[in-house]
């Protein structure tokens, strides 16, 4: 696909002085309208007709979320699913002045995902309605678009609430596209490539490319479909004439041979590029372009997940679509940077839960090797305890559509391993259940029957209405969501359902994970919630994720777990909180205790992460129980250089090899079996370290020190930034100590200044309790820490990014905003 550049979109579209296509006639032109909408956050009578007056509306870039500009409000009537954010409706409009439209040319208009009940108008003209948020639509413009100024109008209605579980966010949220072609062209998510055959010797390539003729007459054409390795190398061509019935439409079938193809994989994700042609004679009609990878996936009953024929045990996390203090409109970077943190965990597998994600955020975990379960809905029919107005109002009238567009655009993602049809739908326990399952996963097959498809079960065997056996067997895989809460599977998990139905396969589609307050601790009594999983104790939070980890570990059978969740998300909460904690990431991307827990089991390069901070002014004496989570052999503890003795776990335990008494690495004795270390150490002000040993030396360690707050820091998670009015730099900012070590529990107020050509989009600091509003330039920080999210504008310069704070030095960060190179 060709995606105009910043300074052409600019021309084209919003002076629309330039001819968008004549320059290059019946090729492609996938040109981005995100650039200059106006917007205003009411209804408003008449605003679908072309010449209604906007101009005192605000004028804004997509994607635009209106719902995370508002305030944090206990009567919102979003309430805590929501995160207490406004929502309503709101109308956008376009004027789009073409200066000419060329004769026979199609035109269609794409949107990436609008929350939610959008209407579209061109010129007056209605186009459709789309109802549910979060699956990409389109509708054909061609016999409406004119010469000169266009109107596109949409209005989005968020009013009717409850409508989510979670934060949804408002407005056109993600990207809008326009499509410009010739008149025989590929459809909408017109290529399906799939890989039969891929292993590192040959692959076999099906191509599989819908074409659409608008003309009326027949058409003989020819597709020219051409492989393209990472290095821009044509690496094969293959060339098939079609004939096309008078406005008709047609699916040609193409297979071409690979020799020694680059697998795609999680450490390793090669990608290649088709590029589909169309030839009419001499004359090129439209070309697009495909991103695919080529790779083996099999799911096995007792071998759990093979990628290339090779055993990978899906380490997941389930992630919600926001961003923090972003909301649901995200820049591709920030998905970047929090999906780097991840993979630093060891995580390979993200679960979008319950809804598809951005498209972007699919070609991310595709570059990035991430494997994927796509999910589709949280509802079906039956509607889930609170959320009057929920997806099961949209059910049966949109469901199918809304499986083919999520189908159609993802499915040649190599990242995508897997679907899921729903998540903790209440029809699993109902009669019909089965039916619609069935339905939905008949669609799935047949538009894709290379991945299989789970349901995420929260009710299998729950003592109070199970999961109905039909409808369980039913799926290509089981998913379990919360494996471990009906009593005799807390220690047995799968276990009881392996013996009783050895023919299926399990994946934990949702599990307890640790989550609980970055850098919050108390060192009295367990104060926290009692209930199995909730435990927020940083002495406790950790055990039942160990468990879990343990049992799945070393069950192959066992596909993986998604633990709920990588990253804290907005909503699902109860005043005073505006987000739920249950991530290992909190909302800003700074890591928590448990990042380091699952990165002890996930990952082999040296770590040692030791808890609580040392800065216990008071508590001389108190014994304190401190907390190391490592991947060594084993840990030593030292306070003011006295050493407390070095521990140990071992897990899996290591069975004698070759000979009695002969151990593949040397044996070190647990002191421990659960896994992490702990130590009880009286506190006395002063130095904690803790360093972790291989084989007998030390590989790494962490050290905790009290301090008081002296300066500010800024550090950024990338140098430059491009400028094209969408891209992020993340700024971390720390209050530290004159050693520049972070002051455990600072929560100095920081004012952020910008000057030059960025802005700052949004300031948070991981609290849930702090509800400041998103887009305030003046944040407190939690626990030491703070984020300030700075945008490019459309300019090239410079970026001057200021951080004072009463008492402390402050800190200063430059960046430069470059133009994208063609
Ligand atoms: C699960 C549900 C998630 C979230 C989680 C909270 O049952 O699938 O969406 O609500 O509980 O703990």
């Amino acid at each position: 696909m060709k995606k105009l550049t910043f300074i052409q979109s600019i021309v084209l579209i919003i002076t629309g002085t330039l001819n968008a296509w004549s320059a290059e006639p019946g090729i492609r032109q996938h040109l981005q309208m995100d650039l200059n909408w106006k917007f205003i956050q009411s209804d408003v009578k008449g605003a679908e007709i072309e010449n209604f007056d906007d101009t005192k509306w605000r004028t804004l870039n997509l994607p635009h979320d209106w719902s995370i500009e508002g305030e944090f409000k206990e009567d919102a009537i979003t309430k805590g699913p929501g995160g207490y954010l406004p929502t309503g409706i709101g109308w956008y409009r376009k004027h789009l002045s073409l200066s000419s439209v060329g004769k026979d040319q199609q035109y269609w208009i794409e949107f990436d995902g609008v929350y939610m009940n959008s209407d579209v108008w061109i010129n007056g003209q209605h186009l459709g309605k789309h109802p549910y948020g979060y699956t990409s639509f389109y509708y054909d413009l061609t016999h409406f678009i004119k010469k000169g100024e266009n109107i596109i109008a949409v209005r989005v209605d968020n009013s009717m609430q409850p409508n989510s579980r979670w934060y949804s966010g408002s407005g056109i949220y993600r990207h809008v596209w326009l499509n410009i072609t010739g008149p025989v062209h590929i459809g909408q998510w017109g290529t399906y490539i799939t890989t039969p055959v891929a292993d590192s010797s040959s692959a076999t390539i099906i191509v599989r490319t819908s074409i659409e003729n608008h003309y009326h007459v027949i058409k003989n054409i020819v597709l020219r479909s051409v492989v393209i390795n990472e290095s821009g190398k044509e690496i094969a061509t293959l060339e098939t004439p079609v004939s096309l019935s008078s406005s008709g439409k047609t699916d040609v079938e193409q297979n071409i041979q690979l020799a020694s193809p680059a697998l795609w994989s999680v450490d390793t994700p090669s990608l290649y590029r088709l590029q589909s042609s169309i030839l009419d004679g001499t004359k090129l009609n439209d070309n697009f372009i495909s991103t695919f990878g080529i790779r083996k996936i099999e799911f096995d009953k007792d071998k759990g997940f093979l990628l290339n024929g090779k055993h990978i045990k899906i380490n997941g996390v389930c992630l919600h679509h926001d961003a923090g203090c972003l909301g649901s409109a995200v820049p591709e970077q920030a998905w970047r940077r929090r999906l780097q943190l991840l993979k630093e965990m060891g995580c390979n597998a993200i679960r979008t839960s319950h809804n598809p994600p951005a498209p972007e955020f699919l070609d991310l975990c595709d570059k990035m090797g991430f494997l994927v379960m796509d999910e589709a809905f949280d509802e079906w029919v039956e509607a889930k305890g609170q959320v009057q107005y929920g997806y099961h109002k949209y059910f049966e009238e949109s469901s199918q559509s809304d499986l083919l567009s999520m189908i159609h655009r993802d499915r040649n993602h190599p990242s995508v391993v897997i679907w899921s049809s729903g998540n903790e739908v209440p029809d699993q326990v109902v009669e019909n259940g089965s039916e619609i399952l069935r339905k939905l996963i008949e669609t799935f097959h047949k538009e894709d029957p290379t991945r299989p498809v789970t349901q995420a079960n929260d009710r299998i065997a729950a003592g109070d209405g199970p999961a109905k056996l039909p409808f369980l067997e039913l799926q290509d895989i089981v998913g379990y969501n919360y494996v471990d809460r009906w009593h005799e599977r807390r220690e047995l998990y799968y276990s009881i359902d392996r013996h009783d139905h050895p023919g299926w396969k399990m994946i934990g589609t949702e599990n307890v994970s640790v989550g609980g307050l970055r850098g919050q601790y108390t060192i009295g009594p367990d104060q926290s919630d009692k209930r199995p999983g909730r435990s927020r104790d940083y002495r406790l939070g950790m055990i039942e994720a160990e468990e879990l980890w343990k049992f799945t570990s070393v069950n192959d059978y066992v596909t993986g777990d998604f633990m709920w969740t990588g990253i804290d998300y907005l909503g699902e909460a109860g005043w005073p909180n505006k987000s739920s904690s249950s991530g290992v990431i909190d909302l800003c991307g700074f890591p928590k205790d448990g990042y380091y827990f699952y990165q002890s089991q996930w990952t082999r390069k040296p770590m040692v992460h030791l808890f609580p901070h040392w800065n216990w002014a008071g508590h001389a004496g108190q014994i304190i129980s401190v907390i190391a989570y490592t991947n060594c052999d084993s840990a030593e503890l030292f306070l003011n250089g006295k050493s407390f003795g070095t521990k140990s776990y071992v897990f899996p335990q290591q069975g004698h090899s070759v000979g009695w008494n002969t151990f593949a690495s040397p044996y070190i004795s647990p002191t421990t079996s659960d896994l992490h270390l702990s130590w009880d150490v009286p506190y006395e002000p002063g130095t904690l370290k803790v360093v972790g040993k291989k084989n007998g030396k030390i590989v790494t360690e962490e050290v905790h020190t009290a301090s008081e707050p002296a300066a500010i820091h800024l550090s950024a998670d990338r140098k430059d930034i491009t400028a094209d009015a969408w891209d992020i730099v993340n700024v971390k900012a720390e209050i530290v100590d004159e050693n520049g070590l972070v002051v455990p529990g600072a929560d100095n107020l920081i004012e952020f200044k910008i000057e030059g050509e960025g802005n700052i989009i949004g300031t948070d600091n991981g609290n849930p309790q702090d509800k400041t509003q998103m887009k305030s330039k003046n944040r407190k920080t939690f626990n030491g820490l703070a984020l300030a999210v700075v945008q490019s504008t459309e300019k090239s310069g410079t970026i001057r990014l200021t951080a004072v704070s009463a008492n402390l030095k402050e800190a200063v960060l430059q960046f430069v905003s470059t133009r994208p190179v063609n």
